[in-house]
């Protein structure tokens, strides 16, 4: 009996189709009908239960629109943005999604959500998503987006993560993301094209996690150092960056850190053994030189697992050439 009840209670939650708002449904309808493919969504139809297909909020509104591994194909359609409580759109892994960004996503000001990634998209990174100040998460990662980063996208007052990493972005990194209102932004603007000077203001911000590798920045990142600062992973690898590795103080929170392919030179300072969690350490081809510290902590050493400490030059650059035989012999002993 009570079974049979449970199922009658799950028919009534999931089958009345007037519990979706007119107005989302006509949207979906409408956001399917732009692709060329819209067979591709067969249950998105007039007489569905959107909120069982999608997630809805109290007042059965849609807040949570996400497609993923989907070959639908054609623009981001404008109608998306008649979806006026939608919180998180996320296209993922949408190769034949080309086009631009439309300015419709503009003013979408109640996304907290928005992904774009993998996917075809290309054109510039429109200065109009500036508009949408509710965002934690940002992520326009694997596209084929093009241009410069535009300054505004720093105005983010509770961004937690910002993704414009593998894309063709050039420039540089504005000097405004040293004003992130946000505690804690993690930020990744790896395998671009980004270029000139690291803005000296990125000092101002205690990143959880950096990686700007692989691009063709340039100048003094040792701004992200520092044994104030809460990060758990820096990733600077592949770029042109310069400066004195022996002034560099290390937070304890670290865990990864990635410095390899650059032009650091300098040595590795013993405070690097406060990083008592640390697991990777790349500090291969750079111009660092001299001793690596021993005051190792045998806790830390159970943990350090891969370290790389390959010179630039032919030359080895360290005095004990087993150094690196060292410290995997040590690893042996835990
Ligand atoms: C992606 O866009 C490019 C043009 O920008 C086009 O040549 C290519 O075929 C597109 N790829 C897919 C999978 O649609
Ligand atoms: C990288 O930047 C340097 C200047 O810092 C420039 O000379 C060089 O041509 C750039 N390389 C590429 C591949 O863009
Ligand atoms: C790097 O900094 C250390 C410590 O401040 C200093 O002794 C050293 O001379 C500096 N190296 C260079 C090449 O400037
Ligand atoms: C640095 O070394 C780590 C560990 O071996 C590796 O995962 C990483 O890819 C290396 N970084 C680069 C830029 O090669």
């Amino acid at each position: 009996m009570m079974l049979l009840l449970f199922f009658f209670l799950l028919f009534l939650r999931q089958s009345p189709a007037e519990h979706c708002h007119p107005d989302d449904i006509a949207a979906i309808l409408k956001f399917k009908n732009s692709f060329s493919n819209p067979q591709l969504l067969p249950s998105w139809t007039l007489d569905m239960d959107c909120c069982y297909i999608f997630d809805c909020d109290e007042s059965n509104r849609i807040v949570d629109l996400t497609i993923t591994y989907s070959d639908l194909s054609g623009t981001i359609p404008d109608a998306v943005a008649d979806l006026t409580h939608l919180q998180t759109l996320r296209l993922k892994k949408m190769p034949f999604l080309a086009g631009e960004i439309p300015p419709a996503i503009g003013k979408m000001t109640q996304l907290v959500t928005l992904q774009i990634s993998w996917t075809n998209i290309s054109g510039h990174v429109p200065r109009f998503l500036a508009n949408l100040q509710n965002l934690k998460i940002f992520d326009l990662s694997f596209n084929k987006l093009s241009g410069s980063i535009p300054p505004s996208l720093a105005t983010f007052p509770d961004i937690i993560g910002l993704d414009l990493s593998r894309n063709q972005l050039t420039g540089p990194i504005p000097e405004s993301f040293g004003h992130f209102p946000g505690k804690l932004p993690s930020i990744s603007l790896s395998r671009n094209r980004l270029s000139g000077k690291i803005p000296a203001s990125l000092a101002n911000v205690n990143f959880f996690r950096v990686d700007i590798s692989r691009n063709n920045l340039s100048g003094d990142a040792s701004m992200f150092f520092g044994d104030s600062k809460s990060s758990d992973s820096i990733d600077i690898s592949r770029n042109n960056f310069e400066f004195n590795f022996s002034q560099v103080r290390f937070m304890a929170p670290l865990v990864t850190l990635d410095i390899s392919h650059n032009k650091i030179y300098g040595n590795i300072p013993s405070q690097i053994t406060d990083a008592v969690v640390l697991q990777v350490l790349n500090v291969s081809y750079n111009r660092l030189c001299g001793e690596i510290p021993t005051g190792w902590k045998l806790s830390l050493l159970r943990q350090l697992t891969m370290v790389k400490l390959k010179p630039i030059l032919t030359k080895w650059m360290f005095p004990n050439p087993n150094t690196a035989l060292w410290l995997s012999q040590d690893l042996r002993i835990g």
